[in-house]
C-alpha cells in the first residue's frame, strides 16, 4: 500500500502525514477511505481525498483546518466536514458511522460507529476499504471484504444481499463504477440487481434522488455507455417507462460530447443536455410524467420544457412563417440557453442548425449601443413607442440591416419620423 501512497503528490502525502499527527495527538484513528482508496490502488489520480475518524470527525476536521491554516465547512447533518486547504486541494472529513434504514429506498438514518461497522455500510467491495494514516500504521490497508481482490479481477460487488434494496441508487452506482473502471458485474451481484430492478425497488426512490444518480451519469466521460448497460438490464424503463438507450441516444451523446470551441468554458449544463438527450423525443404528456417523477430543478425543467416550445418554433422556420434572423431571434429568445445549445449541436437538419448556432453565437449577446437616454436626447417624447423603436432597431442590426451607434441613432430618428409623417 506504500506504493500507493507514494504515487501521491508529495504536497499531499505530507498533508496525510501531518493529519496522521494530529489524530495520534489527539488519540483518535484516521483512515483515507472510499473511493479515495480505490483510485490510489487503481494508480488513477484524484483531486478530492475522502478520510474518516474512528471518533469525533467535525472536531478533528476543524482542528486540523487551524492545523492547515485552511478553512472548515461541517455539514452537520451527515457528520462530516471539509477542510479547504491553503494551497487549493480539501480534505473531506467523516465521522466513521453505522446506518440503518427505516424502510428500503429511504435516507439512512446515522450514527457514529467503530471504522469496521463504517467498512459494512458501503456499498460495494472495491470502496470499502480504509488505509491507516496514524504513524504507528501510515499506510496500512484494511480491507475486510478483499476489495483489492475484486480491483484486479476488476469486478463490482455488493457486500450483502440486501445492499439494492436498502439502498436502489446503488444500482446506478454500480453501473457507473463498472463502466467508468471497465468492470463487470459480479454474477451473484448481478442476479441481486435483476431481481431489484423486476421487484421495483426504484419506486422506492425519490424523484431528486432518482434524478442525482442520473445528473452523476451525465457527469461521467462518457454516459453512453453506462445509460446503454442500464438499458440492458431494464433499468431505464424502471425509472419511467418512455425512456429508452437507442442508437438515436448514442448519436446525440457523441454531438454533445464534441462542442467544438461553442461553448464558453464557464458553461456548466453539459449534464442537462444529456438529460435532454435521454428524455426526448417524447410527447407532451410524456415530458410531463417525466418531470412529474424526477422534480427537476428550475433549469433541468425549462431546458425540458423548451423543447416542445421549439417545436412551434421548428414547424414556422420550415413553413417559412419564420423567415429573417430578427424574426427567428424573436420566436426563440426566451428559450434556455442549455436547448438553443443542445440544438445547435444535435439538429438533424444542416440549414435548422446553423440558425441556430447563429443565434447561439452572436445573436443572443446583441445589444443596442442606444437606450431611452438616447431617444429622449433625439428629442422622441416618450411614451410606449420607444420599446416599440428600440425593439425595431434591435431586428435592423440583427438582420445586419446596421452596425454601428451612428447608425442606431440615425434608424431610430427615421423610425420616429416616419410614424410621424401624415398619411399621404
Ligand atoms: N457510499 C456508499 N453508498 C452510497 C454512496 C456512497 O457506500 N450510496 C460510500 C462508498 O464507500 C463510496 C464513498 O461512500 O466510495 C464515497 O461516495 P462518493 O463520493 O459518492 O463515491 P466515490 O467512490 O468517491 O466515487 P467518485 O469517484 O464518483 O467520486
Amino acid at each position: 500500500m506504500k506504493e500507493a501512497i507514494a504515487q501521491l503528490p508529495e504536497g499531499i502525502r505530507e498533508r496525510l502525514r501531518q493529519a496522521g499527527r494530529l489524530a495520534d495527538e489527539s488519540e483518535l484513528d484516521l483512515y483515507l477511505v472510499g473511493g479515495t482508496v480505490r483510485d490510489m490502488l487503481l494508480g488513477c489520480a484524484r483531486a478530492d481525498i475522502d478520510l474518516a475518524v474512528d471518533g469525533d470527525g467535525m472536531g478533528f476536521a476543524s482542528r486540523l483546518a487551524r492545523r492547515t491554516e485552511g478553512r472548515y465547512t461541517p455539514h452537520a447533518r451527515f457528520l462530516t466536514a471539509t477542510v479547504d486547504l491553503p494551497e487549493g486541494n480539501s480534505l473531506d472529513v467523516a465521522t466513521a458511522r453505522g446506518e440503518t434504514y427505516e424502510r428500503p429506498g429511504a435516507l439512512p438514518r446515522v450514527a457514529p460507529a467503530s471504522m469496521d461497522v463504517d467498512l459494512a455500510r458501503r456499498d460495494f467491495t472495491i470502496n470499502a476499504m480504509a488505509v491507516s494514516l496514524n504513524a504507528r500504521n501510515f499506510g496500512n490497508l484494511v480491507d475486510p471484504f478483499n476489495g483489492r481482490g475484486d480491483l484486479r479481477s476488476r469486478m463490482v460487488r455488493i457486500l450483502h444481499d440486501q445492499s439494492f434494496i436498502d439502498d436502489p441508487t446503488r444500482l446506478l452506482r454500480a453501473i457507473r463504477f463498472e463502466q467508468r473502471l471497465r468492470f463487470r458485474l459480479e454474477r451473484e451481484t448481478e442476479r441481486r440487481f435483476r431481481e431489484a430492478v423486476s421487484g421495483g425497488v426504484i419506486g422506492n426512490l425519490s424523484g431528486p434522488r432518482l434524478l442525482e444518480q442520473l445528473r452523476l451519469i451525465c457527469v461521467e466521460p462518457d454516459p453512453w455507455p453506462v445509460f446503454n448497460r442500464l438499458e440492458r438490464l431494464d433499468t431505464l424503463k424502471a425509472i419511467h417507462p418512455a425512456l429508452a438507450s437507442d442508437d438515436g441516444l448514442k448519436t446525440l451523446v457523441q454531438e454533445i460530447s464534441r462542442p467544438g470551441d461553442l461553448a464558453s468554458s464557464a458553461y456548466d449544463g453539459w449534464w442537462i443536455l444529456y438529460l435532454v438527450a435521454l428524455f426526448r423525443p417524447r410527447r407532451e404528456e410524456t415530458l410531463h410524467g417525466i418531470v412529474d417523477r424526477l422534480k427537476p430543478n428550475r433549469r433541468l425543467r425549462k431546458a425540458i420544457e423548451d423543447m416542445s416550445r421549439w417545436s412551434g418554433v421548428e414547424q414556422s422556420v420550415q413553413s417559412g412563417r419564420i423567415d429573417t434572423p430578427a424574426d427567428f431571434y424573436r420566436a426563440v429568445r426566451t428559450i434556455s440557453e442549455d436547448t438553443m445549445l443542445f440544438l445547435t449541436l444535435t439538429h438533424p437538419d444542416d440549414a435548422v442548425r446553423r440558425r441556430c448556432e447563429t443565434y447561439y453565437r452572436h445573436h443572443r449577446h446583441t445589444r443596442l449601443s442606444i437606450d431611452g437616454e438616447t431617444l429622449k436626447e433625439l428629442k422622441i417624447p416618450e411614451g410606449p413607442a420607444y420599446g416599440q423603436i428600440l425593439d425595431e432597431v434591435l431586428s435592423m442590426k440583427i438582420n445586419g440591416e446596421i452596425e454601428t451607434a451612428e447608425e442606431e441613432r440615425r434608424a431610430a430618428r427615421d423610425l420616429w419620423s416616419r410614424r410621424n409623417r401624415p398619411e399621404s
